[in-house]
């Protein structure tokens, strides 16, 4: 099977944001408790952070990380988790049922993101509250001193504000699960009021408008419509939220499901510019994609989780190398809407839905989507090009004109080099790609890491790691045009300099 491509300098969607290598820690089961922290852990710092988790974390090179929710913000009372360990409450909480005991908060987790040299995307309860606690708990972060709540982060041993720069604006208000959950109008409202607020405290942090838990959602994309009509004016971005699953066993369909992403970013750019023409704004609202995933192993288990233990293993997923393959094809989709999506996370970093796995014996692990995130966000830095694709193409269940081959190309000005990330869906096939690079004359192959397995189920459990990428990939430069060599059902990063 062939496939063509043309790659040009010239042909550019955008300088990246980073951030689109995001993640997300929400307090849900052992993401904070067992996973980034345990006190007592041999491998555990002074304050209780797990070194070897960090480690993995500082490998990603994640940007910014989502915290501390999830559905658990929305009815998270931020004073719980400041001051003196010892007087911190337990509490019940709601979203998943569990015994919340405060021995992570706002400070802690800050100091975490220091050590992992990553920025914080920090979420305030829309939910159960509203601009009273947003506008307080943006004094504690993020005004120096002199005021009530800026004073009692120096009391509490902060004497520098944290200075947050992102705060979205709630979570998944549109869903019935959500606690506090709203009407499109309802949330408008609020969120509109909220960012005023919040924006008057401090005026250089960027907010994010919720938008739809799902392009699944009855709501969806109405209520991105509605909302924005009420948030424009502050709002920075819009969020979106998508989980892939492949219930039905169907690997190929499977695999088409960056179509899906890719359809879903087309509308929710599309609605943004809608309500931009509507109010006659000069301003353009981007997108933060800051839950994506592929979520489905472990939800039966979930159902028999006995509720209100302290850090129940919930929402472990473990992931297989087809799901590996897919998550390789969502990153190529983002990139390739780098123009407008400007954030997004991986939901979510450690031991929930996660590329880091520890265990209760206090191993850590990497799982099979840990290795197209980190290539993708180690190599996948500088301007974002829109190549022509020429790729034979198949049906699926729920797909029609899915291209065998799925690509995203990047030029790192500064390193003088040309990535090529490049799936191949065909589950029997190698796929050979006549790529001329016509602008990169004398550009070489430096390295051709590939992710391949014979068995689509294949995963990686502590000790054993059935899924790791090779650097022996095929792929050569002819006259001047790479040829590259993807192995069936397989994920690729070429590199050339
Ligand atoms: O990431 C797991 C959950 O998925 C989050 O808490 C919620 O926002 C979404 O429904």
């Amino acid at each position: 099977t062939n496939a063509k491509m043309v790659v040009d300098k010239d042909f550019k969607v955008s300088e990246i944001d980073p951030r689109i290598y995001g993640s997300f820690i929400e307090h849900l089961g052992r993401a904070v408790y067992g996973g980034i922290y345990e006190p007592g852990h041999p491998e555990s710092d002074d304050s209780g952070f797990r070194k070897d988790v960090l480690e993995l974390v500082k490998e990603l090179q994640v940007p910014i990380v989502r915290y501390p929710g999830g559905n658990m913000v929305s009815a998270y009372n931020w004073e719980d988790g400041v001051g003196p360990k010892d007087e911190r409450p337990n509490r019940l909480e709601l979203a998943w049922r569990s015994i919340e005991n405060n021995q992570v908060g706002t400070n802690e987790f800050m100091d975490w993101a220091g050590k992992a040299g990553t920025d914080v995307m920090m979420a305030v309860n829309l939910g159960t509250r509203g601009i009273d606690a947003a506008r307080n708990l943006l004094e504690y972060t993020n005004y120096p001193g002199g005021t009530y709540y800026s004073d009692l982060r120096r009391k509490h041993g902060y004497e520098e504000p944290h200075n947050i720069k992102t705060w979205c604006l709630g979570n998944e208000m549109d869903g019935p699960w959500q606690l506090g959950g709203k009407t499109a109008e309802e949330y408008g409202r609020l969120a509109y009021e909220t960012a005023k607020a919040m924006k008057l405290v401090d005026p250089e942090i960027e907010l994010v408008s919720c938008g739809s838990s799902s392009s699944d959602m009855p709501t969806f994309p109405q209520w991105e419509a509605t909302t924005l009509e009420h948030t424009y004016e502050y709002a920075d971005y819009v969020s979106l939220h998508q989980y892939y699953t492949n219930y039905e066993n169907d690997t190929a369909n499977f695999l088409a499901q960056s179509l899906e992403m890719d359809r879903f970013i087309s509308t929710v750019v599309s609605t943004c510019d809608y309500i931009k023409a509507k109010k006659r704004s000069r301003k353009t609202i981007n997108l933060s994609f800051d839950e994506w995933n592929v979520w489905f192993h472990s939800t039966q288990t979930d159902q028999q989780n006995e509720p209100w233990q302290i850090a129940p293993p919930l929402l472990e997923d473990v992931y297989t190398f087809e799901d590996a393959v897919l998550v390789g094809s969502l990153l190529h989709t983002l990139l390739k809407h780098s123009d407008r999506v400007k954030m997004a996370c991986m939901a979510q970093l450690v031991n929930v839905i996660a590329p880091i796995m520890t265990d209760n014996a206090g191993q850590v692990w990497k799982q099979t989507i840990f290795y197209p995130y980190y290539y993708t966000s180690v190599y996948g830095r500088g301007i974002a090009l829109n190549p022509v694709v020429h790729s034979p193409k198949y049906d699926s269940k729920d797909f029609t004109d899915v291209p065998y081959l799925d690509t995203s190309v990047v030029y790192n000005e500064e390193k003088e080099e040309l990535v090529v990330f490049a799936t191949n869906r065909h589950l029997e096939n190698t796929l050979k790609v006549d790529c001329d690079i016509r602008s990169f004359e004398g550009f070489g192959v430096t390295e051709h890491v590939v992710l391949e397995h014979d068995d689509p189920k294949a995963v990686n459990t502590v000790g054993e790691e059935q899924v790791k990428p090779h650097h022996n990939g095929k792929s050569f430069m002819e006259d001047g045009h790479l040829q590259g060599i993807l192995p069936k059902m397989s994920w690729n990063m070429i590199r050339l300099h």
